[in-house]
C-alpha cells in the first residue's frame, strides 16, 4: 500500500512504477430518467436558488451523440438501462472503480456515495459487473463506511500503474488507503479546495502519462507541486472554461490522442491542437446543468 501526497515522495518512486495499460471498454447508462430533482453540487441550482431545469429531449439527443463518438473511435460501448428515481445514474463514472489485481483478476471496488440520493445506483452497477465476471470488492463496510466516488475522484495515469486520487468533497482521504491496498497500486492523493470542482475529474483531465489539463485554483499549493512532479506538461485551463457551462477539465482522452470535450471551450480547444491532440467537440449542456460532462457520463472498464 502506498499513498503519496507530496512531490518529493513521488520523485522517489517514479522510476519504480510498473507499466500498465488503460481499460478499453465503455459503460454508459441510458439517460431515460436523467433529471435534476435535488442539488448536491453547486452547479445544479441557478443563481436564484431554484433547481436547474433540463430539456429531456435534448439531453437524450446529446447522450446518443456522445455514445456515437465512442463508437466512431472504435470502442465497445455497453449500455445499461436507466432506473426511475435515480436521476443521476447516467453519471456512471461514480459508482465503481474497475481494476485488475496482481493475479490478473478483473475486479471492481464499489463506491460509498456521498449523497443518500445516489447510493442505490451502486447496486445496479455492481450487478452489471458481476454479470461481466468481475469480482466485487467492498471498500466500505456498514460498520466502517468511507466515502468514495470511484472514477469521479480516482483517475488512472496512462502507461503506469498509478492512480491519482482527489479527496475532500465526495471521497475521504482514507478511502485511498483501502483502494491502494485492494489494487496494489500507488496512489498520489490531492486535496480538492473549491466546491465547484468537487470531483477530481472536474479539475484534472489526464491526457497522457506526461500531459494533463488542470484548473489550478481547485487545488492546494502542495497539490499543484505534486501534479507538476507527475506531469511534465500541465496545461492550465482558465476559470471561464473550467467552470460551468463549459467544464473543459471534464474532457476525456481515451487513447492519448483524441480529446472529447464540451463545445465552446475555445481556448482549451486551441491549446489541445497546438499540443498535437485532436479535440472532438460534443454538446453536453443539459448534463453540465447537473454538474457533469463527458468524463462522468461513461466508465472505462477492462
Ligand atoms: N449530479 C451529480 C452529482 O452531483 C453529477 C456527477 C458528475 N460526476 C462527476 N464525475 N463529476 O453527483
Amino acid at each position: 500500500m502506498m499513498i503519496i501526497d507530496n512531490a518529493k515522495d513521488y520523485c522517489a518512486i517514479k522510476n519504480n512504477l510498473t507499466p500498465f495499460h488503460l481499460a478499453q471498454n465503455i459503460l454508459m447508462v441510458e439517460p431515460t430518467y436523467f433529471n435534476i430533482e435535488y442539488a448536491i453540487n453547486p452547479h445544479m441550482k441557478s443563481s436564484n436558488g431554484c433547481l436547474n431545469t433540463i430539456n429531456k429531449h435534448l439531453a437524450i439527443k446529446q447522450w446518443h451523440q456522445l455514445k456515437k463518438v465512442y463508437i466512431d473511435l472504435d470502442y465497445n460501448v455497453f449500455c445499461l438501462p436507466a432506473i426511475s428515481d435515480l436521476p443521476d445514474m447516467v453519471f456512471c463514472a461514480n459508482q465503481s472503480f474497475p481494476y485488475i489485481d496482481s493475479k490478473n483478476t478483473k475486479k471492481i471496488a464499489l463506491s460509498h456515495m456521498y449523497s443518500e440520493k445516489r447510493q442505490k445506483e451502486v447496486l445496479y452497477i455492481r450487478d452489471f459487473f458481476k454479470e461481466q465476471g468481475y469480482e466485487v470488492t467492498a471498500l466500505s463496510s456498514h460498520k466502517a463506511p468511507v466515502l468514495f466516488e470511484s472514477m469521479g475522484d480516482a483517475l488512472w495515469v496512462p502507461n503506469n500503474h498509478l492512480i491519482i486520487g482527489g479527496y475532500g468533497f465526495r471521497t475521504l482521504r482514507e478511502a485511498y488507503d483501502r483502494l491502494s491496498h485492494a489494487t496494489n497500486c500507488p496512489i498520489a492523493v490531492l486535496e480538492l479546495k473549491n466546491p465547484k470542482f468537487y470531483h477530481l475529474d472536474t479539475c484534472l483531465s489526464i491526457l497522457t502519462g506526461n500531459v494533463a489539463l488542470y484548473y489550478p485554483r481547485a487545488f492546494t499549493r502542495d497539490g499543484i507541486e505534486l501534479l507538476k512532479s507527475i506531469f511534465s506538461h500541465l496545461i492550465e485551463v482558465e476559470q471561464d472554461e473550467a467552470d460551468s457551462p463549459y467544464f473543459a477539465c471534464n474532457a476525456h482522452c481515451p487513447d492519448q490522442k483524441h480529446v472529447i470535450l464540451q463545445e465552446g471551450s475555445v481556448n482549451t480547444h486551441e491549446t489541445l491542437v497546438q499540443n498535437g491532440f485532436i479535440p472532438v467537440e460534443v454538446d453536453t449542456s443539459e448534463f453540465i446543468k447537473a454538474g457533469g460532462s463527458v468524463f462522468c457520463m461513461k466508465l472505462m472498464f477492462f
